[in-house]
């Protein structure tokens, strides 16, 4: 037997304009679960009258012919939202075919189409340079640092989303605050990044695992690709200097500096957040010179002097990209 059901909301459309459903919704059904007769809104209230209702649409549960005055008016509140949300669409779809030909005149870049983005993932990646965000740090820190840590893989998620050769991204020790942090964002189990609840070591051979440090006097010159890059997953304004390079000289594995010293007058080490690491390394595997990648990320205001050494060839950035995705794509 078929069951007439509405589920119409029943505040005013402008009172509740984000919730309103579509007025194919004002639809009859067989019985909930079942996928709705999208196709038409007439009800099937008795199969005595069938032909006759047939034709009635309802609003809310009610034939329109039998609304109330104040029930008409919020149907037609509905109506004129439902045509105004089309037209909005439509003059959206407008601007973005307006801004993709600009750009195209201009020859500006307006990054990965969604195409693109739907075939740049990991696995098809020509990058097979490894970061992990090393996760095992939660208890260190309060919860607005967690959550900080938090935001900033999201950005260091989006930024290699976007990226042409985007690098092996995994969260080690991915478990406890970092987890429940992280589950505030709905459906990130699916995106494109390896979640690992043990510890890097458990995870990867040691010998392909360098640890990112301020603190270790090695100066990394080159990304190598079959290396796993260590970011230190910890927003702790200082208080814990050095405890990423302790960790590693304690568990015998790799470590190095980013190689800011190696171009810039830097009086003291630079520490830098989670996702301006991540740019940086992103930007090198994309075939960009260490320098180029500092001038591009850190903020202006950090007035770095260019030393005697930048400007050398030493490490130009034809150098540099040798270690690079785009190098390994090409050779
Ligand atoms: C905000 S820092 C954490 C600082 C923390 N006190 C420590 O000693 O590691 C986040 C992570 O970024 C990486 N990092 C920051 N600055 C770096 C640099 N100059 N060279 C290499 N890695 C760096 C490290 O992996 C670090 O653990």
């Amino acid at each position: 037997m078929n069951e007439q059901i509405s589920i119409m909301p029943s505040e005013s459309p402008n009172k509740g304009e984000k919730h309103m459903l579509e007025p194919e919704h004002i639809l009859s059904t067989n019985h909930a679960n079942k996928k709705p007769n999208l196709s038409t809104s007439p009800s099937h209230t008795s199969s005595s009258n069938d032909s006759e209702n047939q034709k009635e649409e309802l609003f809310n549960g009610v034939p329109i012919s039998k609304l109330t005055k104040t029930q008409m008016k919020k149907y037609q509140r509905m109506l004129r939202w439902q045509a105004s949300k089309k037209d909005k669409r439509a003059k959206e779809r407008l601007k973005t075919k307006d801004k993709k030909i600009k750009a195209k005149l201009l020859n500006i870049d307006l990054g990965p189409s969604r195409k693109q983005l739907k075939n740049s993932k990991m696995a098809n990646s020509s990058c097979k340079i490894g970061v992990a965000i090393d996760l095992s740090f939660d208890e260190l820190m309060i919860n607005k640092d967690m959550g900080k840590v938090i935001k900033q893989i999201l950005r260091v998620y989006t930024m290699n989303r976007r990226s042409k050769a985007p690098m092996q991204l995994h969260l080690t020790s991915f478990n406890g605050k970092s987890k429940e942090e992280m589950s505030k964002h709905n459906g990130y189990e699916n995106w494109d990044m390896h979640f690992h609840e043990n510890d890097y070591l458990e995870v990867f051979p040691k010998e392909k695992l360098v640890y990112l440090s301020s603190e270790s006097n090695n100066v990394i010159k080159e990304l190598e690709q079959d290396k796993i890059y260590i970011i230190g997953g910890l927003v702790d304004h200082n208080a814990h200097k050095g405890i990423c390079y302790k960790k590693a000289v304690e568990q015998e594995i790799s470590h190095g500096q980013l190689p800011i010293s190696e171009f810039f007058d830097v009086k003291t080490r630079k520490v830098f957040t989670i996702n301006q690491v991540f740019e940086i390394l992103l930007k090198v595997s994309e075939g960009k010179s260490f320098k180029e990648a500092f001038e591009d990320v850190l903020p202006k205001r950090i007035n770095m002097k260019p030393t005697s050494r930048s400007n050398s060839d030493e490490l130009s950035s034809g150098d540099l990209s040798s270690s690079s995705c785009e190098k390994a794509e090409t050779s």
